[in-house]
């Protein structure tokens, strides 16, 4: 499937149009009578953005958030993904933020079984998500996607537990049977070093893990000039 792509010179345009574009497709989803799902991505790069949808009069009360992959580190732990989003988008919203856990069980294999539960009960098999929101690593991982890993190979499960190169903090991530799945993918990517990666993913080079993406709508959002 082909990446959009959607390139800006200063991080404020970038934040501006995704905020738009989130707004609009929330208002397409309008007549549906389940939440709108969406999976928000980790990493640096989406920081700003979170801080400025918490600032936003979005239907808070609609939408349900999840973690496409998170560090198995305590919450305490500033690696956790999951610490970053309440300390950027949940800032000011308290509890009308509906975010969902990974760390629910005292073991990453169960709390990835535990994710993979939830998705199949609230989004059913396929889990079809409205929105999800991911990173492109140097190396063309996306969610802890990484290349050569076994999470990549994943045909079944959801969620699963994944090594990190490097010895980092064991990931847990979803896995393509469900970013495959979702109605829109977009990639938020900043910064030029990342030049080189974003446009072998554009070219579809199906050696990064990102470029393995088949959702039907996938957008890339590069602030390049940063
Ligand atoms: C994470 C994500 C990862 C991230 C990319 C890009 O780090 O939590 O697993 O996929 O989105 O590595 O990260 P940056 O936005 O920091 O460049």
């Amino acid at each position: 499937m082909a990446v959009v792509s959607i390139e800006f010179s200063e991080e404020k345009a970038w934040i501006d149009r995704l905020t738009d574009d989130f707004r609009t497709l929330l208002a397409g989803s309008r007549s549906t009578d389940r939440p709108f799902h969406v999976a928000l991505s980790g990493g640096s790069t989406p920081t700003p953005l979170y801080r400025h949808w918490a600032t936003q009069e979005f239907p808070w009360e609609r939408i349900d958030w999840w973690i496409g992959d998170e560090r198995w580190v305590p919450l305490t732990d500033p690696r956790s993904n999951e610490a970053m989003i309440r300390g950027s988008l949940g800032i000011g919203l308290g509890g009308r933020l509906r975010l969902r856990s990974w760390h629910r069980a005292e073991d990453p294999e169960d709390a990835a079984n535990l994710y993979d539960k939830a998705l199949r009960e609230e989004l059913g098999s396929p889990p079809v998500f409205d929105l999800i929101l991911l990173g492109i690593g140097e190396d063309g991982h996306t969610a802890s996607l990484f290349p050569g890993s076994p999470a990549l190979d994943e045909r079944a499960a959801y969620a699963v537990p994944n090594p990190a190169p490097g010895g980092g903090p064991l990931r847990l991530t979803l896995t393509y049977p469900c970013l495959n799945a979702a109605r829109s993918v977009w990639f938020l990517v900043a910064g030029r070093a990342k030049k080189e990666i974003v446009q072998r993913v554009l070219s579809s080079d199906k050696a990064l893990p990102a470029a393995r993406i088949e959702a039907a709508d996938q957008r890339l959002y590069w602030v390049g000039g940063r």
